[in-house]
C-alpha cells in the first residue's frame, strides 16, 4: 500500500495533508525517512511512524455503541439525531450500521467499514442471537412463553425460534435469530403486550457490558473473530 494512503486511512489527515507531512520529512518508515508519498508499505511488516509516534493501520474498524433512546440509527437524517454525531475519531472511515435498532431502543448497536462482516452478522442463513430485554406494559403472564420461543408467521414466513425468560412482572429476556423489522415489538404485539422499553444486550457471544448510554468501544480482536466465527 502506498504510505499516502496508509496515513490517511490511519486517520492522521488527508491525502493532501499526509503528503505535505511526507515532503517535509516528518515520516520514517522503520529506520528510514522517507520522502515519497508512493513509497510501498507492506502492510505485514513494516512499521511507520509521524515524528515518534507509531501509526497503527487497521483495514476496518469496529465499533460497540451503547445506544441511547431518541437518535435514529443511520448514518444521516434530516430531521432527527443520528448515531453517528455520538461518535469522535472515526470521521475519515465510511462507517455503517449493523444491524438497526429503532429510535426508542437503547443498547448494543455495531458499526463498521467491513461490508463482509455486516453481511455475515444481518443474514438470516446464519443464526447470531440478539438478547433483549423486553419491558412491557402489563403483567407478563409466563404460560405466555411458550408462545413466544415458538416460529411464528411474519413477513410471509415462519421465524426461527426463539428463547424467552421471565426476569419481572413486566420484564422478560428474548433471544431472536433474526432481525425483521420491528420484529420484537411485533412478537410482543401478537401475544397481546406492547413493549414500552427495548434494550438490546448481546450480540453473540459479545455483551454490551458496563458502557454507559452514549460510550462506545472499539470491539477487542477476539471479539470481532467471536462474531466472525458464528455460523
Ligand atoms: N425489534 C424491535 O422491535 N425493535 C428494535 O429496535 C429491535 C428489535
Amino acid at each position: 500500500m502506498r504510505l499516502d494512503r496508509y496515513l490517511a486511512n490511519a486517520g492522521v489527515g488527508t491525502r493532501q495533508e499526509v503528503k505535505k507531512l511526507i515532503r517535509k520529512g516528518l515520516v520514517m518508515v522503520n529506520d528510514t525517512l522517507v520522502t515519497l508519498a508512493d513509497t510501498a508499505i507492506d502492510l505485514d511488516k513494516d512499521h511507520v511512524y509521524v515524528g515518534d509516534q507509531e501509526i497503527i493501520y487497521e483495514e476496518y474498524v469496529y465499533v460497540l455503541l451503547h445506544k441511547p433512546e431518541g437518535y435514529l440509527s443511520a448514518t444521516e437524517d434530516r430531521h432527527d439525531k443520528t448515531v453517528m454525531e455520538l461518535i469522535e475519531g472515526y470521521e475519515h472511515r465510511e462507517l455503517h450500521i449493523v444491524g438497526r435498532l429503532d429510535k426508542d431502543t437503547t443498547g448494543f448497536l455495531l458499526l463498521t467499514d467491513d461490508g463482509q462482516f455486516t453481511h455475515h452478522l444481518t443474514s438470516p442463513k446464519h443464526h447470531i442471537g440478539k438478547r433483549y430485554r423486553v419491558t412491557l406494559n402489563s403483567t407478563f403472564a409466563l404460560n405466555d412463553l411458550e408462545k413466544l420461543m415458538k416460529p411464528i408467521s411474519m413477513d410471509g414466513e415462519l421465524t426461527l425460534p426463539s428463547e424467552a425468560s421471565m426476569l419481572e412482572e413486566k420484564v422478560v429476556l428474548l433471544t431472536i435469530y433474526e432481525g425483521k423489522h420491528h420484529q420484537v415489538k411485533r412478537m410482543f404485539e401478537r401475544i397481546g403486550y406492547e413493549v414500552t422499553q427495548l434494550h438490546r444486550e448481546a450480540i453473540g457471544e459479545i455483551e454490551l457490558g458496563s458502557l454507559m448510554k452514549g460510550e462506545y468501544r472499539p470491539l477487542t480482536k477476539e471479539e470481532v473473530k467471536k462474531l466472525k466465527n458464528v455460523s
